[in-house]
């Protein structure tokens, strides 16, 4: 099925690699106009050549940039139907050894940077009466891994701003949803095994922790962004749904 998305106008934030630049195919593919809302021009350029898409410079930190961004999509495409706030990075840290600054570096872009986006695009959507957005949270969001703060403290947030602004926009016709995917096989989690000893040994603990033996694809976060981003999800509101392979329903084997 093809066209999942047609006529639409998506702005995809951290598009560059990884999971976004999936979601950014897998949107153009399905028809949507996409903007790359990304911080490296090299590969947000390149991502959008591929798909035919608007790249925007954006640092999703700076405030000037997000306004820029909803600005320079409208100023193109007179509309903004979807918004992917999946820019975001790893802050792993022991509490009582972390940089305070490390702390306000983490909530700035994985949490504050979701809402900014967000107030961004609101006033287009709201009179259109009609959008979505949708936040790439994490199974951090639900579950503790030690030595990884503040991170989940951000994603937990995230989870709670996506259910508070789902509710309070409902009635406009906007809905909210995230997704909280688990390993995904990434620069961003390749860089976090790179951290280890053997890092091929925690790629393998990775696979051994998900119920099918393996991490999970950026093609399969972004099917599931299709499907909130999309018509198909008319009544899907202020949810996260868990992509993990079924990691979280485990308890233990
Ligand atoms: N990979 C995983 O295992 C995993 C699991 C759960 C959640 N996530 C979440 O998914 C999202 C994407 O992760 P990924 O694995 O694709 O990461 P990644 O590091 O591979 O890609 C992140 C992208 O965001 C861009 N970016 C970083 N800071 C930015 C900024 N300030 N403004 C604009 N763009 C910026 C980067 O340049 C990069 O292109 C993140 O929010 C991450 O927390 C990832």
């Amino acid at each position: 099925m093809a066209g999942r998305l047609q006529d639409k106008v998506a702005i995809v934030t951290g598009a560059g690699q990884g999971i976004g630049a999936a979601i950014a195919r897998a949107y153009a593919a399905e028809g949507a106009q996409v903007v790359v809302a990304e911080l490296r021009p090299e590969t947000g350029r390149a991502v959008a050549a591929q798909i035919g898409g608007l790249f925007v410079a954006t640092d999703v930190t700076v405030q000037a940039d997000v306004e820029g961004c909803a600005a320079a999509t409208q100023e193109r495409f007179g509309r903004i139907d979807i918004l992917v706030n999946n820019a975001g990075a790893n802050v792993f840290h022991r509490p009582h050894e972390m940089p305070r600054s490390e702390w306000a570096r983490c909530m700035a872009l994985d949490l504050e940077a979701c809402w900014a986006m967000t107030e961004a695009v609101l006033p287009a959507m709201r009179a259109q009466g009609a959008g979505a957005v949708v936040n790439i949270a994490s199974c951090h969001g639900f579950q503790i891994i030690p030595h990884t703060f503040p991170y989940p403290v951000a994603k937990h947030g995230l989870i709670g701003m996506t259910r508070a602004l789902g509710i309070e926009y409902a009635a406009e016709g906007i809905r909210v949803n995230a997704i909280a995917p688990g390993y995904v096989d990434t620069e961003i989690a390749q860089a976090y095994w790179a951290g280890f000893d053997d890092p091929a040994a925690e790629r393998r603990k990775a696979e051994r922790l998900h119920p099918p033996g393996r991490i999970g694809r950026p093609e399969e976060v972004a099917m599931t962004a299709v499907f909130l981003g999309s018509d198909e999800a008319p009544f899907v509101n202020a949810e996260t749904i868990v992509i993990d392979g079924g990691r979280s329903a485990l308890f233990h084997d």
